[in-house]
C-alpha cells in the first residue's frame, strides 16, 4: 500500500489562542504525552508564543510552526512577519492559506502562492490549506475549487520542493462547527488532491506526498479518518488545545 510510503503528520493549529504563559503550560502538558509518537508531531502557534515554544521543544519530537507568513523578506509592511524572521527563530513549518485567513483577511489564491514561494525560499515547510465552502459543495464544485486552489498555490513549485510541502484539506463547513466530513468524503477529496499531484508532477511524487484532513478532527473520529488510504494526518484546531485529546489523535496516527 502506498500509504506505507508516507509518515503521518499531526499538526495542531492553535489559532488565536494562548498567551506565552498559557502556551508554556500547554506545551509542557503535550510533550510527555506524545514522546513516543510514531508520526510527525507539529504545533503551529501564535507568533508571540514561538520563541518559548521553539526553545521548549528543542530536543523533543515536537516540531514547531507559525500560522502565517508574509511574501516579502522585509520592508514597509507594518504588522507582518517574514519567512527569514521565522527561520531565524528556529521555526520549521508554516500554515498558509487557512480558510480563516481567506475569509476574514482577504487572502487570495495569488497571495497564497506568493507566501508558499517565500516560505520555500527561506527553507520553511508550508502546510498549505485548501477547502471548499458549504455553498461550493452544494453547487457541486468541490473538486473544481480544490483544483484551482491547489494549482495556483503550487505554480512555480518544483518536484524537488514538493518534498517540503504538505496539503491540508479543510472543508470550510467542517471547521470549528463540530461537523466533520465523513471518512469517505474526506478521503475522496484527499484522493483527488493526490491525483492532482500525480498530474502536475509524477506518480512517485504523489505516492509520497502527505495530504492531511482538517475540520473538527477529534479524539473520537481521528482513527476512522486516519485509517483511510489517502488521509496522511490531520490539522487540528480545537482538539489541539486539549493535551489528552491531541495525544489521542497522535496515537491514532501512530498505528
Ligand atoms: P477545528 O479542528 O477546530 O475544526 O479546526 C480545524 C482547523 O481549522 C485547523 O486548521
Amino acid at each position: 500500500m502506498n500509504k506505507a510510503l508516507r509518515k503521518a503528520v499531526i499538526a495542531g493549529n492553535w489559532k488565536m489562542n494562548k498567551t506565552p504563559a498559557e502556551a508554556a503550560e500547554l506545551v509542557s502538558a503535550i510533550k510527555p504525552l506524545v514522546a513516543d509518537a510514531d508520526c510527525e508531531v507539529v504545533v503551529c502557534v501564535p507568533y508571540v508564543d514561538l520563541q518559548y515554544v521553539v526553545e521548549s521543544c528543542k530536543g523533543t519530537n515536537i516540531h514547531v510552526g507559525a500560522e502565517n507568513v508574509h511574501w516579502e523578506e522585509s520592508g514597509a509592511f507594518t504588522g507582518e512577519i517574514s519567512a527569514p524572521m521565522l527561520t531565524a527563530m528556529g521555526v520549521e513549518y508554516v500554515v498558509i492559506g487557512h480558510s480563516e485567513r481567506r475569509t476574514y483577511f482577504g487572502e487570495t489564491d495569488d497571495t497564497v502562492q506568493m507566501r508558499v514561494r517565500a516560505a520555500l525560499n527561506a527553507g520553511l515547510k508550508p502546510i498549505l490549506c485548501v477547502g471548499e465552502t458549504l455553498e461550493q459543495r452544494e453547487k457541486d464544485i468541490t473538486f473544481e475549487t480544490i483544483a484551482i486552489q491547489t494549482k495556483i498555490a503550487l505554480s512555480g513549485v518544483s518536484e524537488e520542493e514538493l518534498d517540503s510541502i504538505i496539503i491540508a484539506y479543510e472543508p470550510v463547513w467542517a471547521i470549528g462547527t463540530g461537523k466533520t466530513a465523513t471518512d469517505e468524503q474526506a478521503n475522496e477529496v484527499n484522493h483527488f488532491i493526490r491525483g492532482l499531484i500525480a498530474d502536475l508532477y509524477s506518480k512517485e511524487a504523489a505516492d509520497k506526498f502527505v495530504v492531511q484532513y482538517g475540520g473538527s478532527m477529534n479524539a473520537g473520529n481521528a482513527a476512522g479518518l486516519l485509517a483511510k488510504e489517502d488521509i496522511d494526518g490531520g490539522l487540528i484546531g480545537g482538539a489541539s488545545l486539549k493535551p489528552a485529546d491531541f495525544a489521542e489523535i497522535v496515537k491514532a496516527a501512530s498505528k
